[in-house]
């Protein structure tokens, strides 16, 4: 069974990340979406409330499961048996970041491979902070998250 991982901070999942998980269960055999601790960021959503918003919007995807972890992704991805860690790329930024980070990932644990997938130019300019931003003053952020979390995102940041 092929198995792959989509690690990120998802504070809070956003459609661009969606899509790129709907795109990676076409792929993979499972999909595990893995809230992990980016020690550079300092996230308003908890681990609990970012994994709970994850599973509704996954909710009825096939193949898709959720789950969090604090440590090396490098380790987790080795103790589950991963083959593939699933990232999204929408520019030139995004890659400069995440090359490093694969490079990285592939020396701690060459069991698995790192798989760029390209974001949907529709969602390019879509990001964590861009929602948090928008929804802290009041703004709708429903373009940009999936349909079933807006509410939930909305009251928790206005
Ligand atoms: O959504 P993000 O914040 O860009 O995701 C980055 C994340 C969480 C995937 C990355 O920081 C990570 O893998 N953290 C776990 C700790 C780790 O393994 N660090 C070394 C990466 S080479």
């Amino acid at each position: 069974m092929k198995k792959a991982v989509c690690p990120g901070s998802f504070d809070p999942i956003t459609n661009g990340h969606m899509d790129i998980i709907k795109r990676a269960a076409e792929l993979f055999d499972e999909v595990t979406v893995l809230v992990v601790t980016n020690p550079d960021k300092k996230c308003v959503f908890s681990p609990e409330e970012r994994c709970a918003l994850i599973a509704k919007a996954v909710e009825g995807i096939k193949k898709v499961k959720v789950d969090t972890f604090s440590g090396l992704l490098a380790d987790y991805v080795r103790a589950n048996d991963i083959c593939a860690i699933v990232k999204g790329i929408r520019s030139s930024s995004d890659f400069e970041y995440e090359f490093q980070m694969a490079l990285a990932n592939r020396s701690l644990a060459p069991c698995a491979e790192t798989v760029f997938i390209t974001a949907d130019p529709q969602n390019m300019y879509v990001s964590s902070s861009l929602i948090r931003q928008i929804a802290a003053f009041g703004g709708d952020v429903s373009d940009f998250v999936p349909k079933v979390i807006v509410e939930e995102i909305e009251k928790r940041l206005k």
